[in-house]
């Protein structure tokens, strides 16, 4: 068994990115720009967007945050939206979700210029992803993607089921594994809340991609011998002998499977880290203009 370690090749691609980023910088005179509106005072969201702020920082892309009250109206976030929109100097744009009740993330993402849309979610960005077109990935998807390719896990030709079919993670990473290109190629099948037998059917991947936001749920039972499985779950279980008195924890229970595969990710250390890669790669794309030329 090896563990796929995350936050190593989360590192070096941030250190390759650095050197781009920094000679990218001295040509253009200034460095790529991410910009994240953050509504409301939600303990997680603030975390994530700490998180973002530091890993740009990491690599030389400049951050601001828009922080905007939790009462905030739907017409004032779009007007903030927009400002972001039309200001040249910011290359990529993310709100930070969930949103406060009452306010429509798809009004709001589908708001965002596509060609600053670096979280991938606006529908142009989506639309371009299925049908294979230069787009946006999502982050996390993109993350697990960059993370088989880094560890040199074959993918062509392998059976590879994703559990769990959110718009960010298990329904994309579905169509990015099922696409006719190299670091992909797999026969893929989408498990979710109706699957049948999902024990049976995940006991057929040769590669096994678990989000479904249940705690340790994926057991031994689910795995087939010799598979790789790649857990993007992040829960926080209280934990009073750490001291910050929770532990975290994946949708599959480590000590149960690990035994049973040839690679698996850790939960921390193993899909978090490369999402926050995808993020910055999109916004290092936005600044280069690989996406829309025309920028
Ligand atoms: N590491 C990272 O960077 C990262 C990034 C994003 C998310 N996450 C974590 O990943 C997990 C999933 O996030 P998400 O946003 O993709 O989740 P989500 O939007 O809550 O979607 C969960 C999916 O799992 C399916 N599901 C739920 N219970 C199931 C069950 N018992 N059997 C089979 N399928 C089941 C649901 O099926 P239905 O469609 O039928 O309801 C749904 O498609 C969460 O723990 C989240 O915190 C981590």
């Amino acid at each position: 068994m090896r563990i796929i370690n995350g936050k190593e090749i989360a590192d070096q691609l941030k250190n390759e990115m650095a050197a781009e980023v920094e000679r990218l910088r001295s040509e253009r005179g200034r460095a790529p720009h991410l910009a994240a509106i953050l509504v409301g005072n939600d303990p997680a969201s603030e975390t994530y967007v700490k998180n973002k702020e530091k890993s740009c920082h990491e690599v030389g892309i400049s951050s601001s945050v828009y922080r905007m009250p939790e009462n905030t109206t739907e017409e004032q976030l779009l007007e903030a939206i927009d400002f972001i929109n039309n200001d040249d100097e910011i290359d990529g744009l993310i709100v930070q979700l969930p949103l406060p009740k009452g306010l429509d993330a798809d009004k709001v993402v589908s708001r965002i210029a596509p060609e600053k849309d670096v979280d991938g979610f606006h529908p142009i960005n989506v639309g371009r992803m299925v049908l294979g077109q230069p787009s946006y990935l999502p982050a996390t998807p993109m993350g697990i993607m960059l993370l088989l390719e880094r560890s040199g896990i074959p993918t062509e030709g392998t059976r590879c089921v994703v559990v769990g079919r959110s718009n960010i993670v298990g329904t994309p990473v579905s169509i990015l594994l099922s696409r006719n290109l190299k670091n992909a190629n797999c026969t893929v099948t989408l498990c979710h809340s109706r699957t049948q037998n999902l024990a049976a059917v995940c006991r057929t991947a040769d590669i096994l991609i678990v989000a479904i936001g249940k705690c340790e749920m994926i057991t031994g039972e689910y795995v087939k011998e010799g598979a790789t499985v790649i857990d993007v779950g992040i829960h926080r279980v209280p934990d009073a002998t750490k001291k910050s008195g929770y532990a975290l924890k994946g949708d599959v229970k480590y000590d149960d499977v690990a035994g049973r595969c040839e690679f698996i990710t850790p939960v921390p250390g193993g899909v978090g880290p490369m999402t926050i890669v995808g993020l910055l790669r999109n916004t290092l794309s936005a600044f280069k203009g690989e996406i829309y030329p025309s920028r």
